[in-house]
């Protein structure tokens, strides 16, 4: 079984549902507390050992490829200034022995279609996909989880988590026929049902480790849903070739494509910095809810 070196990170969408902050900003580009979405996700594929990112962008993305570059006017502005900490917060966004490379998907055609992309630089080896808009906060890592998963399966692997039942209709959610367990195999997908037709309440997360005969399945889906090829229509096809596991992940998931999960996100993480902390949770304290 070959380990999961790579890592895709999908960020060609256009982010609409963040407008007017996504005119010239990336979404993945937004900060939760004073660190972007996107480097979140790299920190997580870095701690499951992954060293080899790969970044599906497209039009107004430049600001992703700019975040991981060397910054060296800033770096010997620091260095000469003897801010030492900051300089090493610099250096780590990028550590020497990972390397970062960018595919273009000239159009914004599904996560499906941005996920192909990625085909010739991930090759005959599996890969894992990040969406840096789930925020993921696991300890270990969620990735770290999900790799280990691999290593015992060597199948797909699809993040789960149970939502309450009336929320079932705004996710992909996984059949397993009554099975139950952190690690399971799924009988069926199904986006977006209604509570009454949900097959359960496990929620697909933007997490996933995929075997590459993934790619040929993406590649048979024709154009559903406003002409995009869907990630989970590639996903169903493959499951009729081989096991496709759910993973019941350790961990919580905010959803930061949406301003509800990324102000939930905001306060969690602030709450949790050590410099910030007491100031903060003084000031939601002092808070008038109405
Ligand atoms: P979303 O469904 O959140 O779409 O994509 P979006 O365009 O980013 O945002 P909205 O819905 O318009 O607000 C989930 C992930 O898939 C990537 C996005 O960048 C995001 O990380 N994606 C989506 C692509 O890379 N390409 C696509 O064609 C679509």
């Amino acid at each position: 079984m070959k380990p999961v070196r790579k890592a895709v990170f999908p960020v060609g969408g256009m982010g609409t549902r963040f407008l007017p902050a996504t005119m010239a900003i990336p979404k993945e580009m937004l900060p939760v507390v004073d660190k972007p979405l996107i480097q979140y996700a790299v920190e997580e594929a870095y701690a499951a050992g992954i060293r080899e990112m790969i970044f599906v962008t497209g039009r107004h993305k430049r600001a992703i490829e700019d975040h991981f570059d060397t910054a060296f006017e800033l770096e010997s502005a620091l260095e000469a200034s003897q801010k030492h900490d900051l300089l090493a917060m610099v250096h780590a966004i990028k550590p020497d022995d990972m390397t970062c490379v960018y595919v273009r998907q000239p159009r914004p055609l599904g996560l499906g279609h941005a996920v192909l992309c990625a085909e010739p630089l991930v090759g005959d080896e599996p890969f894992a996909v990040l969406l840096a808009d789930d925020l993921m906060l696991g300890q270990p890592p969620v990735m770290a989880q999900m790799v280990d998963a691999y290593a015992k399966v060597g199948s797909s692997i699809l993040a789960v988590q149970d939502v309450p039942s009336h929320e079932t209709k705004r996710y992909g959610i996984v059949d397993t026929q009554g099975v139950s367990g952190d690690l399971v195999v799924i009988k069926g997908l199904v986006e977006k049902p209604a509570p009454e037709v949900a097959p359960s309440t496990l929620a697909v997360a933007g997490r996933y480790v995929l075997n590459p005969s993934v790619f040929a399945h993406i590649r048979q889906q024709s154009a559903g849903a406003g002409g995009e090829l869907q990630l989970t229509d590639g996903i169903a096809g493959l499951m009729r070739d081989e096991s496709v596991y759910a993973y019941r992940y350790n961990g919580a998931r905010y959803d930061c494509g949406t301003q509800a999960g990324f102000l939930e996100a905001t306060v969690h993480l602030a709450l949790k910095r050590v410099d910030l902390h007491a100031d903060f949770k003084q000031y939601l304290r002092g808070l008038d809810l109405g």
